[in-house]
């Protein structure tokens, strides 16, 4: 299906809270969407066709991205959204310099871990009990970008 990968505005917002409330059991609210887009440490993309149709948030401190949220909505999974949305936040923090880029995910979950995998993700460990509503562990994910320049300074 066609759509495309945009950088997040304010016209997304009610798109967000939509895809929130439908994908997740403690979904973000507006005012943390909307405070999280003014934050100069986030990074925000959105699968668009008409309607916002997925989204990806990620975080990057020190060198390190952090996904903090990715979602597509039910009616539009497994038409390779989330996989666009995926490596384009990877290519967006590579080229700003981030090492790798990590993640959570539930244990159940095993349609992301699956996402996770086929993108190049590997694990690197397991937080018990990271997750309510309900409680459960969370397994680590990390890809990390290949060095582009191998002299160093010392
Ligand atoms: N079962 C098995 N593998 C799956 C899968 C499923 N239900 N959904 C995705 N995958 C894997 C497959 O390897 C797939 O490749 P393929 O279609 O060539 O087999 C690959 O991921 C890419 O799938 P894609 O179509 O890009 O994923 P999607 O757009 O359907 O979105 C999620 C995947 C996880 C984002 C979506 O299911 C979702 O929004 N879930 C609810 C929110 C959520 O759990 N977010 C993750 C929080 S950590």
């Amino acid at each position: 299906m066609d759509f495309e990968i945009v950088n997040l505005n304010k016209s997304h917002i009610d798109g967000i809270v939509k895809l929130e409330q439908t994908c997740f059991s403690s979904p973000w609210t507006r005012e943390g969407i909307e405070e999280e887009l003014s934050n100069p440490q986030a990074h925000f993309l959105a699968a668009e066709s008409g309607e916002v149709l997925g989204y990806i948030g990620v975080q990057e401190i020190a060198g390190e991205a952090y996904i903090t949220n990715i979602a597509v909505l039910p009616q539009y999974r497994r038409n390779g959204i989330a996989e666009a949305l995926l490596n384009a936040a990877a290519g967006g923090a590579k080229e700003r310099g981030c090492a790798f880029i990590t993640l959570e995910v539930r244990v159940s979950n095993l349609p992301a871990i699956a996402l996770y995998e086929k993108c190049g993700f590997e694990p690197a460990g397991r937080r018990k009990n990271f997750y309510a509503n309900p409680a459960e562990d969370a397994l680590i994910y990390t890809k990390f970008f290949e060095v582009q320049n191998e002299n160093t300074c010392n």
